[in-house]
């Protein structure tokens, strides 16, 4: 009987295809097809996400077999992303995990996309010893889909303290990247740009909320309505200031999100602070967060860029956290596109 813990991990929530082998908490590999199919319609169009997945999902779990050197006779169980996302594609990576489960008869194990998310900070790399969060600690998950601050109590038990009303702060990013003319998704460019404009130059407002909740609907319209304005007394503003029009905005997020976190840690006297999702690629976030660590005196944890957006890494250690605990899912199991964390 082979004692070693071994999980693959499926991802397919949205618009990438991966999969993930980790061994006893280590990485051994981590495949992810991205589809360009999107580009040209400035956003997701889920009928061609879940074709593609269709396409992509055999050979992007053949490869990361192949690099980690496993057989499917070595796997202890198959993880994939139940739920939240697009239903068309979360389907295809749950149908796929479900047959090979069966057919290989261990267990199956349905994993929250947000909580792999967060659980990307315990990930291990082969001879790297990484300093991990300890617990309780505080995350900010921010992504194409969700703005959250989450409470970390357990690898297993998270509390979401607050999170978005309407838009998430990727959308924020890509809406109004899609306003300057730039394509999808668009955040990674705001990013680029900003890192040599003047983040002093324009500046935006946020609506006042309760608590930890944001609200990023508002942003949009008054970023159109900014952009409107001054195109009229300047039809080339966008190409003159582009840089400075992204270091603005990106840096008035930012600003916010660190707004209600800071409240959150002060509140919950917890000074162990992660950011997570997709937008904690985001170079001004990663270096704010490191600047305001040393103020307050947090312990900081910033994850990998190649775990920050969508990968099967962050499905297989929390399918293997879940497989400690014999956290298993029936066969009956079905995707669910708005499950929650709690
Ligand atoms: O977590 P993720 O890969 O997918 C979802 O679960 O949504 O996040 C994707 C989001 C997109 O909105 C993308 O524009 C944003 O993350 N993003 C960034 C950066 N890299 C990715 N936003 C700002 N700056 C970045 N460097
Ligand atoms: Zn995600």
């Amino acid at each position: 009987m082979n004692k070693d813990n071994i999980i693959l991990g499926i991802e397919s929530s949205c618009d990438d295809t991966s999969a993930a082998i980790i061994k006893n908490g280590t990485i051994l590999s981590n495949i992810t097809a991205n589809q360009d199919v999107h580009n040209k319609y400035g956003g997701v169009v889920p009928e061609l996400a879940s074709r593609a997945h269709q396409q992509n999902i055999v050979p992007v779990v053949d490869l990361a077999l192949k690099e980690a050197g496993i057989d499917t006779n070595d796997l202890s169980a198959i993880a994939f992303t139940q739920g939240p996302g697009l239903l068309g594609s979360l389907l295809v990576g749950a149908t796929f995990a479900k047959s090979l489960s069966l057919g290989l008869s261990i267990p199956l194990i349905g994993v929250n996309h947000m909580k792999g998310h967060i659980l990307a900070h315990f990930i291990q790399k082969q001879g790297e010893e990484k300093n991990v969060p300890k617990f309780p600690f505080l995350c900010l998950t921010v992504s194409g889909g969700h703005t959250q601050i989450v409470k970390v109590s357990a690898p297993l038990k998270m509390e979401v303290l607050g999170e978005t009303i309407d838009d998430a702060a990727g959308e924020a990013f890509d809406k109004a990247a899609k306003l300057l003319g730039l394509p999808y998704p668009g955040g990674p460019l705001i990013d680029k740009h900003a890192q040599s404009g003047n983040k002093d130059r324009f500046k935006f407002t946020f609506p006042k909320i309760e608590g930890y909740r944001y609200s990023f609907s508002g942003l949009k319209t008054q970023f159109m309505n900014f952009l409107k304005k001054e195109l009229q007394k300047d039809e080339n503003f966008i190409e003159n200031n582009l840089n400075d029009i992204c270091a603005s905005y990106q840096a008035h997020i930012i600003e916010y999100l660190f707004q209600k976190l800071k409240k959150a840690a002060f509140n919950e006297n917890i000074n162990q602070i992660a950011i997570a999702g997709g937008v904690s690629a985001n170079s001004y976030l990663r270096n704010k967060l490191q600047e305001l660590g040393k103020k307050h005196g947090w312990k900081t944890f910033i994850p990998e860029f190649e775990y920050c957006t969508d990968n099967a890494g962050m499905i297989a250690i929390t399918g293997y956290f879940q497989y400690l605990e014999k956290d298993f899912a029936q066969q009956t199991i079905i995707p669910n596109a708005r499950l929650k964390i709690e």
